[in-house]
């Protein structure tokens, strides 16, 4: 299995391109099957959870396939099985992303139920109750959800909790319902305003995505488009966070810096210079990394999925930093790796207190999730000899090329089969 060589190397330095967006483009396919047509995807990142989706899509009827470097078609028109599979969901959680499209366009669907995941328990009650204030029946049929309806019916909808892609769930099936839905409580993550955007192109009729509330007319069809995916914000954030890490001077391109100002705001707070244009984002280290207090939260907040990425950089600071999860339980599985590589950390509920040493080391450790191993592949960066990194499946699924671009700022890192 591949294992991922991580030797500090000293400060990275240049430019480096972000590819699009992971989060978006799970979503963006899975609208694709509202419309009886084809719809096309450009600037698509290469990774392990796109090719899952277009596996699904495929499982479903469509043609869905690369048909360019970052270029993905899908043809929704030959959806025909109206199941997704445990094989297939069981391989990423988003897969159930799938289940809104499907059933406002058919009537009927039966997803399997994602499942426990490693970063806590993932229940899925907030899609569900959805899908049933628009009229859904539904059903649990060992370990699928079984929904149907005649035809959707808009209705007001407050969720408990904030859920991106419960709300995006959602939001596609409203958008062929009959009548008016009122998201409350929505996310307002970029992802939802991105898949907002792509359904209003298709002939959605919508308005509010970005607030926390989102009005939906039902319309009674929509058509294919072709969208560009936006430039991966957790991507950009965890190349700077190399950057800070290892005192480097670092530039991104191709990501909107307004969808990274909280992660911009504690990299400054940390003791970064940060520059932006409105295409990308100079970091500079000058002085000594600062220890700061983080708390995660949905947007516009600290994001969750850049929480082990600041980890690594603040397990480096002068002084004692306080890092609180608030979205998920059970994220902080890379403390007991970074501890391995020397890592001051004690945790103590949903908080990880770290108090910053003056030198990691590097250790054999251990990916356990996607975000986790972008974290210890930003500590091993900034680590005395060597890292190795293993089961690096994990970081295959949301970055493209990582070991590429940032051999491309100067780090010694290679993947070893
Ligand atoms: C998405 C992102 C993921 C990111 C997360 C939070 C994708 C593919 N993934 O995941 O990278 O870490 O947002 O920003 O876009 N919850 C419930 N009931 C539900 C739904 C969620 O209790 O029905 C809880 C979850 O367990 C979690 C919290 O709500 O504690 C937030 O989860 P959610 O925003 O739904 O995450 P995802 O959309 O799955």
């Amino acid at each position: 299995m591949d294992r991922i060589v991580v030797r500090g190397n000293g400060p990275l330095r240049g430019a480096v391109e972000v590819s699009g967006s992971k989060n978006a483009a799970l979503a963006l396919m899975a609208s694709a099957l509202l419309a009886p047509a084809e719809s096309q995807l450009t600037n698509v990142p290469r990774l392990r959870d796109v090719n899952a989706m277009l596996e699904l899509l495929t499982a479903l009827g469509a043609r869905a396939e690369w048909t360019g470097p970052h270029e993905v078609v899908i043809d929704a028109s030959s959806v025909g099985e109206l199941e997704a599979p445990y094989e297939l969901v069981r391989k990423m959680r988003a897969s159930f992303l799938v289940l809104g499209p499907l059933l406002a366009r058919f009537g009927s669907a039966r997803v399997s139920e994602p499942g426990g995941c490693a970063i806590g328990v993932r229940p899925v009650d907030q899609h569900l109750k959805g899908f049933e204030a628009l009229g859904s029946k539904l059903r649990l049929d060992h370990g699928y959800v079984e929904a149907t309806a005649t035809r959707l019916r808009g209705a007001s909808i407050a969720f408990d909790l904030n859920t991106v892609n419960g709300t995006q769930n959602v939001m596609m099936a409203a958008c062929l319902a009959e009548g008016e839905t009122v998201l409350e409580n929505a996310a307002r993550e970029p992802e939802v305003v991105e898949l907002a955007e792509m359904l209003l192109r298709m002939g959605a009729d919508l308005s509010g995505a970005g607030s926390d509330r989102i009005v939906i007319r039902g319309v009674e069809s929509l058509r294919g488009v072709r969208h560009r995916v936006s430039g991966d914000r957790i991507e950009a954030g965890t190349l700077l966070a190399a950057g800070l890490a290892t005192r480097g001077e670092v530039s991104v391109e191709g990501v909107d810096p307004a969808f990274l100002e909280s992660t911009l705001e504690k990299l400054r707070a940390c003791g970064a210079t940060i520059e932006t244009s409105p295409t990308g984002v100079r970091l500079a280290s000058e002085g000594p990394i600062k220890a700061v207090r983080v708390v995660t939260a949905p947007f516009p907040g600290f994001p969750t999925d850049m929480q082990a990425q600041l980890m690594a950089v603040l397990t480096l600071a002068q002084g004692s930093s306080v890092v609180t999860e608030r979205v998920f339980e059970n994220r902080f599985m890379h403390v007991p790796e970074l501890q391995r590589m020397g890592a001051d950390i004690a945790l103590s509920g949903r908080s990880a207190h770290v108090t910053g040493v003056r030198q990691l080391m590097g250790a054999p450790v251990m990916a356990t999730d996607l975000r986790a191993s972008a974290g210890l592949i930003v500590a091993g960066l900034a680590a005395e000899g060597d890292t190795v990194v293993s089961r690096v499946y994990h970081i295959d699924r949301g970055y493209e090329r990582i070991e590429e671009k940032l051999r491309g700022l100067g780090a010694d890192i290679r993947r070893e089969g």
